[in-house]
């Protein structure tokens, strides 16, 4: 009986021994043996950048990486999902390497560091300038700080850029303005600049012509294409309404004006011709955005086709230059007649019918020096 039990347990313990003996087999074969990969601390890539699969893998235990020079899609933000092939005794064992596509790459620009311009000539200052981002999106580059482009004087501005994942550059660069001997600049009564630009006035862009504004000698040379076109315009309007209009007296040399204005002081005298004819230089005739039309007596107010013209001209961007009871301001006494072209402000200078100068528009004045 004693023998039979020393027996069984002796049984017993081979059994457990080889028991053992399997598990250990069996972790030498599927655990230990088993491929391993370490993977770097820092799992990230930036947008269109170089990486392969290799440059993220720290260490590999029991195999071998195929997926060695796989190069990984950098091309979008993100989070990527990368198979990473292992081979060990000819066995493929697929892992998973997760990279997260960031841009933490600042936009370059590039634009020269110094730009030149003289008072009252805008610059782009934009040109030859160019941004660049390794996401491979257009940018927009902006000029940020402040400069007075009619005031000599070195501003310090800069060129800025931010894309889409908020990385932010921005680059100095001064503007020089210099000052302009050929332009005076000269800030009206309602805080407009009028500039005298080659012995031109202008405020916004629209020529001045009356007695304290003269221009050039040789300056015009007929009917200007605005005039013209928005003139053929106002003309086709009219005529649907049964309304004629024509030019009696449209652009005018500076020598016209000149036999013009003689004549009528040799007629009138000079006070009085002053009242109603321009001095050479300074008739609006001469700018080619004037003309007189279809009479040239006052009368004319109180015909269909002054009355339509009084009422439509600003639709077309005219206005009446001389009106009624503004002799003082413009310097001269009411032309039911003459019309000039000054484009949308019209509608403004019309004033609902009751007609403002271009003198109190831009707050200027009318009278000779
Ligand atoms: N009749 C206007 C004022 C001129 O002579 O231009
Ligand atoms: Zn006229």
């Amino acid at each position: 009986m004693k023998k039979k039990l020393k027996k069984k347990i002796r049984f017993l313990i081979i059994l457990l021994l080889l028991l053992f003996l399997l598990f250990l087999i069996f972790l030498y074969l599927f655990i230990i043996r088993k491929p391993k990969v370490i993977f770097t601390d820092n799992l990230t890539a930036e947008i269109n950048s170089d990486v392969k699969i290799s440059d993220y893998i720290k260490e590999i235990k029991n195999g071998k990486l195929i997926t060695k020079n796989n190069k990984i899609d950098t091309s979008s933000l993100g989070k990527k999902n990368i198979i990473v092939e292992i081979e060990s005794k000819n066995k493929i064992t697929k892992y998973e390497l997760n990279i997260n596509i960031v841009d933490t790459t600042k936009p370059v620009i590039e634009g020269r560091e110094k730009l030149t311009t003289k008072v009252g000539e805008e610059i782009n200052l934009l040109e030859n300038t160019k941004v660049n981002d390794n996401s491979k999106e257009q940018l927009q580059l902006e000029v940020k700080g402040d400069y007075d482009i009619y005031k000599a004087g070195n501003y310090n501005l800069k060129y800025y850029a931010k894309d889409s994942s908020n990385n932010e550059t921005s680059k100095s660069f001064t503007l020089i303005v210099e000052e302009n001997p050929n332009l005076k600049i000269i800030k009206t009564s309602k805080g407009y600049n009028l500039f005298i630009k080659d012995g031109i006035a202008t405020v916004n862009g629209i020529v001045i012509a009356n007695k304290s504004y003269g221009l050039p000698e040789n300056y015009g040379n007929g009917l200007t294409s605005e005039f013209l076109e928005n003139f053929n315009k106002m003309k086709a309007d009219a005529k649907k309404e049964g309304i004629n209009i024509s030019i009696i007296s449209g652009f005018r040399t500076y020598n016209y004006q000149k036999n013009l204005y003689n004549k009528y002081v040799n007629q009138d005298g000079k006070a009085l011709a002053d009242t109603y004819s321009a001095r050479p230089g300074h008739s609006e005739h001469q700018t080619g955005l004037a003309a007189d039309i279809n009479s040239l007596q006052q009368s004319f107010e109180f015909t269909k086709e002054g009355a339509w013209l009084n009422n439509n001209s600003y639709k077309y961007g005219f206005i009446l230059r001389y009106p009624k009871g503004k002799e003082d301001i413009t310097g001269y006494m009411f032309e039911p007649w003459h019309f000039r072209y000054v484009g949308d402000i019209a509608k403004d200078i019309y004033n609902n019918g009751s007609w403002i100068t271009l003198e109190e528009y831009f707050g200027i004045d009318s009278k000779y020096q």
